[in-house]
């Protein structure tokens, strides 16, 4: 079995995120969108998005929330902890929560919760990937760039806390071998090699 393979290339997720900027320029047009990004996987999203949002025309703020989970990963709790929070206020502001991965959804369900009592005008979210069938949940995310089932890495995604600077999408297909061997898929994806390809 191949360890890994491209499943987004670095001109795919170009292409979504300009709609996805679109899809929330036309939606907030007349506005100025407070965006909330979620450390860490969500700043390389974050940082592609607010772009073409501004290319399109669109003034956003950004600010950045740090979350721990708690309880075991094999067990969520579902009970989050605030490591770092927001600087500004969401006061009659029209919030974005930014997430690079929304999973069983119980992280962002648990922000959403938080974030409501700060009286926001509207809280939406999105996420470049919407791992709908592992929901437990019934969180729904609002703007989702590719809904996957798999095993992803790069583009802000880590195994381990590597790979986050990929610039494409890999599906980690055989997880077992690269838990044993984290830095086994550097060889393969040196340099971005074949990431749009
Ligand atoms: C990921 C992602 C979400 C959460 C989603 O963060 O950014 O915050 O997991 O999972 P859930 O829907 O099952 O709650 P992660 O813990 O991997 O942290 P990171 O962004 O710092 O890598």
């Amino acid at each position: 079995m191949a360890l890994a393979e491209i499943r987004y290339t670095q001109n795919q997720i170009h292409d979504r995120v300009h709609d996805l900027a679109a899809e929330l320029c036309t939606n907030l047009e007349g506005q100025r969108p407070l965006l909330v990004s979620v450390l860490k996987g969500s700043v390389i999203f974050l940082a592609d998005l607010v772009r073409h949002m501004g290319q399109i025309g669109m003034d956003v703020d950004v600010d950045f929330m740090s979350i721990s989970a708690y309880g075991a990963e094999s067990e969520p709790s579902g009970v989050v902890r605030i490591v770092k929070d927001l600087e500004q206020p969401l006061d009659g502001r029209h919030v974005i929560v930014v997430e690079d991965i929304v999973d069983t959804g119980l992280s962002v369900s648990y922000l959403l919760r938080a974030l409501t009592a700060r009286n926001p005008r509207t809280l939406r979210v999105c996420a470049l990937i919407d791992k709908a069938v592992r929901r437990i949940t019934d969180l729904e995310v609002d703007y989702a760039g590719f809904i996957c089932e798999e095993f992803l890495i790069g583009y802000g995604l880590d195994f381990q806390g590597r790979y986050r600077n990929l610039p494409c999408l890999i599906a980690v297909k055989d997880v077992a071998a690269v838990a044993i061997e984290p830095g086994a898929l550097e060889r393969l994806f040196e340099k971005g090699h074949g990431c749009n390809e």
